[in-house]
């Protein structure tokens, strides 16, 4: 069985997020999207409400399953039995980082390998960042988030005040 990890913050998924999910789940026989859970980052949304965002906007796709992670992707992906991390490509400016984390990833682990999708050209400008930044100015999110999500960081966004 070929099993692939999508690793990420997701914080929030993303229809870029969704779009590389959706094609790789074509490609593999298993997709784990592996959220991190990382204590020195500061998210929006803790891990746990990543991982369900996650399993919501993906619950059409029976062969993509949804956990969070803490410490080394590699060890992640071992644990899962995968030999391939899948990371998705806007533009050059995402390269110099991608080629560090998928060499290191090498070093580290020389059984598992990185494949990169190019994002869908509609989505190459996007990221959880700047959705975050329009949304806290009150800016609309539809066109870049799954209605449930963009009505969940809006949500979020009130909480906080
Ligand atoms: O969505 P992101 O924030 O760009 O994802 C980055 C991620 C999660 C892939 C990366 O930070 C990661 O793999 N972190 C886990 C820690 C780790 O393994 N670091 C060494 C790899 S160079």
């Amino acid at each position: 069985m070929k099993i692939a990890v999508y690793p990420g913050s997701f914080d929030p998924v993303t229809l870029g997020h969704y779009d590389i999910i959706e094609r790789t789940s074509k490609i593999f026989d298993k997709v784990i999207l592996g959220v991190l859970n990382n204590r020195a980052k500061s998210p929006l949304f803790s891990a746990g409400e990543r991982v369900n965002m996650l399993k919501e906007v993906t619950a059409s796709l029976p062969n993509v399953e949804v956990q969070s992670f803490e410490g080394l992707l590699i060890d992640f992906v071992r644990q899962n039995g995968a030999a391939i991390i899948v990371r998705g490509l806007r533009a050059i400016t995402d390269f110099e980082y991608e080629l560090q984390l998928a060499q290191t990833n090498r070093v580290i682990a020389p059984e598992v390998d990185t494949i990169f999708l190019t994002t869908n050209l509609k989505y190459s400008y996007l990221s959880s960042s700047i959705v975050k930044e329009i949304a806290e100015y009150d800016g609309d999110i539809s066109e870049f988030l799954h209605p449930a999500i963009a009505a969940r960081v809006r949500e979020k966004l009130k909480e906080r005040g």
